[in-house]
């Protein structure tokens, strides 16, 4: 099997690399994005396999299918990014890694609301510049606040252990909860926002979830209240939440994602001028830290995503049930 490899890095190259000595695919990596151009290049392939800010739009799709692409793999969880009833129409399947390791993403959210809280990247810079002085950097104790948690699936309930280890008051708000934490209270959306020192995002990006955390939703939490996102961008309206950080309402706030992300993230920008006004204007609050996508980024979890995905493509190969599809 032929595969391109869109959005590649010398980290997936490494790990694929490593897993496909159980597969012996061909595997060509690109490290330009899969977009209407790119996309020709997939010309003589069996498949390609894309990342979170890779575009499956129905222009790309019509292309790959037009090269005789029938299977794309995503080497990540969240598929917002593909058009599903497009893909479905040209036939393409899609097929994704569900589970890598929720730990990653939940550590990372932790990192960031301690980093937040004790701001360990200012004391990182001013001890270094042989400033011991303490003004500015006091934090409050996790133990005994109240973090709420929105989505509440394999990412949010290893995040909600973890903050019922520190002590906390876990709320959680996922209409579709199907875990079992006996520690956690179940409650509505508005009785989250209400009651949260902390908000946390774990649930996917879809129509519903769009800017679920917009300039009504900030009004209705505490004043200074961190709100973190290691989800994806659109949960959150960021130019609401520029308001929100002006006026105080927010106190801090953690983006491992933001909503205009592709064609930033996972490339070094040193020395060109910032175009994007509203990340630019995120970038210069002190309370503010961002991280470039990179809550997923584990030895464990990059070896899990190159096992999963080669074998979900090993799975399109015997034509017996396709592992992890993703259906419209
Ligand atoms: P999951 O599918 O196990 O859990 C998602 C949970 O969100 C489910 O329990 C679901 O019922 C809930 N949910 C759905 N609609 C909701 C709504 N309207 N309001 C509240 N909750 C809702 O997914 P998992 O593995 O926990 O991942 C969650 C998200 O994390 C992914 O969709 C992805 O966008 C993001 N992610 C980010 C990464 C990063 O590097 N920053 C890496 C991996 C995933």
């Amino acid at each position: 099997m032929r595969v391109l490899f869109y959005s590649a890095q010398t980290y997936d190259i490494e790990s694929f690399d490593l897993a496909n000595k159980d597969h012996g695919f061909e595997l060509i990596y690109l490290e330009a994005h899969l977009n209407e151009k790119t996309a020709l290049l997939s010309k003589g392939f069996d498949a390609v396999c894309v990342f979170v800010n890779d575009s499956v739009d129905a222009e790309v799709l019509r292309i790959l299918s037009e090269n005789g692409i029938g299977l794309i793999a995503l080497r990540c969880a969240g598929f917002n990014n593909v058009d599903l009833e497009a893909a479905k129409k040209y036939n393409i399947k899609i097929v994704r890694v569900p589970e890598y390791s929720p730990y990653a993403v939940a550590e990372h959210s932790c990192a960031l609301i301690l980093a937040l809280n004790r701001k360990t990247h200012r004391a990182y810079n001013r001890t270094r510049e042989s400033n011991f002085k303490l003004c500015g950097l006091q934090g409050f104790d996790l133990a005994g606040k109240t973090i709420g948690i929105i989505g509440c699936g394999r990412i949010g309930q290893v995040a909600a252990k973890i903050f019922d280890g520190f002590g906390m008051k876990v709320l959680v708000y996922d209409p579709y909860y199907k875990g079992d934490l006996d520690f956690a209270v179940q409650v509505t959306l508005p009785e989250l926002l209400q009651a949260s020192d902390i908000v946390s995002l774990y649930c996917p990006l879809n129509q519903e979830t769009k800017h679920l955390i917009d300039a009504k939703a900030i009004e209705q939490m505490k004043d200074g209240v961190m709100i973190i996102n290691t989800s994806r961008g659109a949960l959150i309206d960021s130019k609401a939440a520029i308001a929100g950080l002006k006026s105080g309402k927010i106190g801090y706030l953690g983006l491992d994602v933001y909503e205009e992300e592709a064609g930033l993230f996972f490339e070094d920008h040193t020395g060109m001028i910032m175009q994007d006004e509203v990340l630019a204007r995120l970038l210069t609050f002190p309370n503010v830290l961002v991280t470039g996508h990179q809550a997923f980024f584990t030895a464990e979890a990059l070896s899990q995503i190159a096992k999963t995905t080669l074998v979900n493509l090993e799975s399109s190969l015997h034509g017996s049930e396709i592992s992890n599809l993703v259906e419209a």
